[in-house]
């Protein structure tokens, strides 16, 4: 049984910036909007001990306290991304260094070193007393741990303390200097080392680092992250026993191992900004044009299927809780232009949300600062404190989130996609073409998934996540585990593997007797070359389509069918009973064909959708999304089911839900 809760609203608000007259003014009208979590605290540090040791808790019992009559639930953050002054000057070596060795000073946030054991002593304290202080508190509803880890590309630091850390990790890892030099290929360019002592970090180096280097440096980075993390939860656990504990993961954001993190998190939260990200992403003018005020239709979507999966790591699929933690209201402050959502997006959003099983929607932020970094960001407020647009939207939303009742979380879907942290560290490590990337590849493979009509989760490589699935869609997986490619093995889903799959050993070696290396148990072929291709140039398929970028030779054994080649006569994508094999990175055509022909082989319904429609199943209900601009007609869509709310001529970035027929 999957846990069905009542979805909610939040919002995200700093008390502290504003006069006290005014909070339970705040508090009244975030209850009259429907609003019931209140984010609060996670930048607060210098407020909450304005002197070392001093600490001024009157400000934020109030806060508590007038939040609380009003009946809303807190969520506290601790306010670890952002050390004060007076901490940074009395230990000045927590700053984290750039890989240019350059410090990252005081005047923003995120300044901290997470390898510093000061640091780390200074967090544990704030942490104990802000847990002995409110972790009792009826009011209490979750945490938050620090804010959005790595961001503004924090992960790693080039410190001395960092430094010690590494080789002290390495030796734990290695237990020899000899093994290292054999796992890293150190007799390459004379690089080998007599003893830990030896090791440096990999920056700064003449030319590229060795890959084995910064792909243990990037190992060693997350597990900071982790173990940063752990110390927070492993205090907040003993002082709020039962208060559920979240993070604030980000969008399009792979620097550390956010399943590592959430093996200690009872909920897996993550901050959707989803025209910030329009430009990030790699689709192409017309599209980014096209969905210029209400964002990429697969990009959210793929971060809630990822972070639904995040949710489920420590306590598992049936107790499993993610949030949008952070949801964008109007225009942002912070992508190179600030586009205003397109009327109706802002709605579309929450509901994506909701259907993926959010329980909670909150949006950043209560109301639009007049001073400081973000004074050009919009909120559910004004600067003026009167409401702004999506201050109604939250208002409708919560009023269409009483009608209906609770939400299952989905179900495990039939579709799984393998996402992998160290993959995308390898393919950032050594691209071998410019634009290689390995979110983008995987958005592909979700994309064409999605354009098919299928729900999918996102899944960690573990033999447990690929079980009982009827697909399993596996791309850029730089090095598979046996116990994964046995369950793979032993199952009975139609697997796809995509480019560079098995390519390398864990230590970063190619694979033995060539890629796809221990996969060639579920497909007889070698990867005997790859290219990589500038933007100008492609590699026709015969059928239609191109891969670009990427592309293979490979060489198929016997029993190996050929499924597709390209105009040159080399295979392209191949299959062995139920494995495929594709050997290039698919344009959104190919994507779409080959997607569609192996849901087909895998006995999955497709849907034959509009570009603008998308859909999500949970459990019984059927949710269809218009992100374009025009009025669509999705009656075939709906097929005579019981129509929950919306309408069959689905208005643009209008969102209808219905029930499906009983299987
Ligand atoms: C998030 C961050 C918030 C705020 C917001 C602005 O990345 O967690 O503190 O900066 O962006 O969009």
């Amino acid at each position: 049984m999957v846990a069905a809760r009542k979805q909610i609203l939040g919002v995200c608000y700093y008390p502290e910036h504003w006069p006290d007259e005014r909070w339970d003014e705040d508090a009244r009208m975030m209850a009259d909007a429907g609003i019931a979590r209140v984010r609060i605290g996670e930048f607060a540090w210098s407020r909450i001990e304005p002197q070392p040791g001093g600490y001024d808790w009157d400000w934020m019992d109030r806060a508590f306290e007038t939040l609380a009559a009003h009946g809303l639930g807190i969520v506290l953050g601790t306010p670890t991304a952002t050390p004060p002054k007076w901490l940074v000057d009395s230990m000045p070596d927590m700053i984290a260094l750039d890989r240019n060795g350059n410090p990252r000073g005081f005047g923003s946030r995120r300044h901290y070193c997470f390898s510093h054991r000061g640091y780390r002593r200074e967090c544990a304290r704030i942490v104990t007393d802000l847990a002995k202080r409110y972790g009792r508190h009826p009011a209490l509803a979750a945490w938050q741990t620090d804010n959005e880890y790595g961001c503004h590309d924090t992960v790693e630091s080039y410190s001395r303390a960092a430094l010690e850390g590494f080789r002290d990790w390495l030796s734990q890892k290695y237990q020899s200097p000899d093994a290292l030099n054999r796992a890293w290929g150190n007799v390459f360019w004379s690089m080998e080392y007599r003893s830990f002592e030896e090791i440096g970090l990999p920056n700064l180096t003449v030319t590229e680092a060795n890959p084995s280097h910064v792909m243990d440096f990037q190992r060693y980075s997350s597990d900071q992250v982790v173990a940063f993390n752990r110390l927070q939860t492993d205090i907040i656990r003993a002082h709020s026993h039962g208060v559920p504990i979240a993070h604030n993961f980000m969008g399009r954001f792979t620097g550390f191992d956010h399943f590592a993190v959430s093996r200690d998190l009872d909920i897996a939260s993550w901050d959707s900004y989803p025209i910030g990200f329009l430009d990030r992403d790699t689709s192409d003018e017309e599209n980014k044009r096209h969905y210029l005020g209400v964002g990429d239709p697969d990009n959210q979507a793929l971060h809630h299927d990822l972070y639904r999966t995040c949710g489920q790591v420590r306590n598992g699929e049936s107790e499993g809780r993610w949030w949008v933690m952070e949801q964008q209201p109007g225009p942002v402050n912070w992508a190179p232009w600030n586009p205003a959502p397109f009327p109706g997006a802002v709605r579309l959003w929450a509901w994506e949300a909701f259907a993926a099983g959010a329980e909670v929607v909150s949006y950043f932020r209560w109301r639009q600062p007049s001073f400081a970094q973000e004074q050009m960001h919009e909120a559910l407020l004004l600067p003026d404190g009167e409401p702004n647009e999506a201050f109604e939207v939250c208002c409708r939303v919560s009023r269409e989130l009483e009608s209906i009742g609770a939400i299952a979380a989905p179900k495990r879907q039939d579709v799984a996609l393998v996402f992998d942290y160290e993959s995308a560290w390898a393919w950032k490590i050594q691209p071998q073409g410019r634009d290689f990337s390995y979110i983008d590849l995987v958005m592909r493979f979700y994309r064409a998934l999605r354009q098919c009509g299928v729900s999918v989760d996102v899944v960690p490589p573990d033999p447990g996540a690929v079980s009982d699935r009827r697909l399993v869609v596996v791309p850029g997986l730089f090095a598979g585990t046996q116990a994964l490619i046995d369950a793979l093995v032993a199952g009975d889903a139609t697997v796809l593997l995509g480019p560079r799959t098995g390519s390398k050993t864990a230590d970063f070696h190619i694979a033995d007797g060539l890629p796809p290396g221990p996969f060639r148990r579920l497909i007889d072929v070698n990867v005997r070359r790859v290219e990589s291709l500038p933007p100008f140039a492609s590699v026709p398929l015969a059928d239609g389509g191109r891969f670009d970028g990427w592309r293979e030779f490979l060489v198929p054994g016997n029993g190996v069918v050929t499924k597709r080649a390209a105009t040159d006569g080399h295979p392209a994508h191949v299959a062995q009973g139920r494995v495929h094999y594709l050997g290039g990175r698919p344009d959104e055509e190919t994507a779409k064909a080959i997607t569609d022909e192996i849901l087909q082989e895998a006995g999955i319904e497709t849907l034959d959708l509009h570009r603008d429609i998308r859909v999500r199943d949970n459990g019984a209900v059927r949710y269809v999304f218009n992100y374009g601009p025009e009025p669509v007609d999705v009656a075939d869509i709906f097929d005579g089911a019981q129509t929950l709310f919306g309408t069959t001529v689905l208005p643009p970035r209008e969102v209808a839900a219905f029930r499906l027929q009983p299987e």
